[in-house]
């Protein structure tokens, strides 16, 4: 398939519903983001934060309040879904039901009157790319969940789109299947080069996947980042606690450089890494991730709430002040393992405490 990757532009892109009940509803509140040509680009976020409005005005079923789209530095806001050069991928798979495989995936191809060999040739590569070549025959019914949607999206390839957009493809299939097709949809984005746009609530489904991701809360976009940055560097402590789990602490800055600062929370002072200096005194909030924690290690007491055995971790809760400190402690197997009831003498690894 001979795709020009092309970048996509949202420039102030907002979305208000008028309802009856609801009065106005702000589902996408002034989007602005830059998606690089042959971007893996994934909206995450919590139910109703605005993700699938955002990929429905992108494909165009959904008229922008105010805003544009630009495709390839084309403008097209006000272009129907047809004229936008666009395949998209469905939770549901929506696949004709009465067409087989093969038809299923000639469909867009006949609409647009390629010859009638040309359709034989591309949708045989369109099944080879998704690894169907011998379900041409078959009829939905006949097929399972993952091999459904696999059908799905070979006929949004097979039209040689400029974007891919897909809307949480992959929530009706198993954990096990989840986990295969998403490499597989990884494997055939990077294969193409396409630019893509995924909607997905699941983190861990947007940190596998993606180039980049972009968290949304209530309409508005939270940080724009790849999977490590908003990992490691969350923006604010939405994305801090929606991004894996995190213990959020106070402390106060006891000095800084543009780089490094001491911290100090609750009487144990850490040097820790900082991107912008920070004035003496400031009181401050610290993330630090339940495998940053350094069970054992001198600094801080609490007695275990909490202590479960997950196979590759023992994972702790720990009462700590006003806080609820969340612990992940790798290989515990090789290790000593705290009762609930017990006291735990704790520290944090300075170089994965992030100041917010
Ligand atoms: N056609 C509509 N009319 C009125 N309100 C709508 C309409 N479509 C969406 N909304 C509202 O806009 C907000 C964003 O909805 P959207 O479907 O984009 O969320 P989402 O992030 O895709 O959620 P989910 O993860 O549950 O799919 C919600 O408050 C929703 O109720
Ligand atoms: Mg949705």
């Amino acid at each position: 398939m001979n795709n020009a990757a092309k970048p996509v532009k949202l420039k102030d892109l907002t979305k208000t519903f008028t309802t009856a009940t609801r009065g106005e509803v702000k589902a996408v509140q002034q989007v602005n983001i830059d998606i690089q040509p042959g971007e893996f680009f994934t909206l995450l976020g919590p139910s109703g934060c605005g993700k699938t409005t955002l990929l429905r005005m992108i494909a165009g079923f959904e008229m922008p309040t105010s805003g544009q789209i630009l495709i390839q530095d084309q403008d097209v806001s006000s272009k129907t879904p047809d004229k936008r050069d666009i395949g998209m991928v469905f939770q549901n798979y929506a696949l004709f039901p009465h067409l087989n495989v093969f038809n299923n995936i000639a469909y867009g191809l006949k609409l647009k009157k390629v010859p009638k060999d040309e359709i034989v040739k591309r949708v045989h590569i369109a099944l080879n790319m998704v690894q169907m070549d011998d379900f041409a025959e078959r009829v939905p019914s006949q097929m399972s969940g993952g091999q459904q949607q696999r059908v799905a999206l070979a006929r949004a390839l097979v039209m040689e789109p400029s974007v891919l957009l897909f809307d949480e493809p992959l929530s009706n299939l198993d954990a096990k299947l989840r986990v295969h097709m998403r490499d597989e949809i990884r494997r055939i984005q990077k294969k193409i080069g396409i630019t893509t746009v995924y909607v997905t609530h699941d983190q861990s489904e947007a940190m596998a996947v993606s180039d980049k991701v972009v968290i949304l809360k209530d309409g508005i976009v939270q940080q724009v980042d790849t999977p490590q940055r908003v990992y490691q560097h969350p923006a604010n402590e939405f994305v801090a606690n929606f991004i894996g789990k995190a213990n959020i602490l106070d402390g106060k800055i006891v000095e800084s450089t543009e780089t490094r600062a001491k911290v100090e929370i609750r009487g144990v002072v850490f040097d820790v890494p900082v991107y912008k200096k920070r004035a003496k005194g400031t009181d401050v909030r610290v993330v630090v991730r339940p495998e940053s924690v350094l069970v054992g290690k001198q600094g801080f007491t609490a007695t275990v709430t909490k202590s479960v055995y997950m196979g590759t971790t023992q994972d702790y809760r720990l009462k700590f002040e006003a806080w609820d400190v969340e612990i992940s402690d790798n290989n515990p197997t090789s290790k000593r393992v705290y009762d609930e009831g017990e006291e735990m003498a704790f520290s944090f690894d300075p170089d994965s405490i992030h100041v917010l």
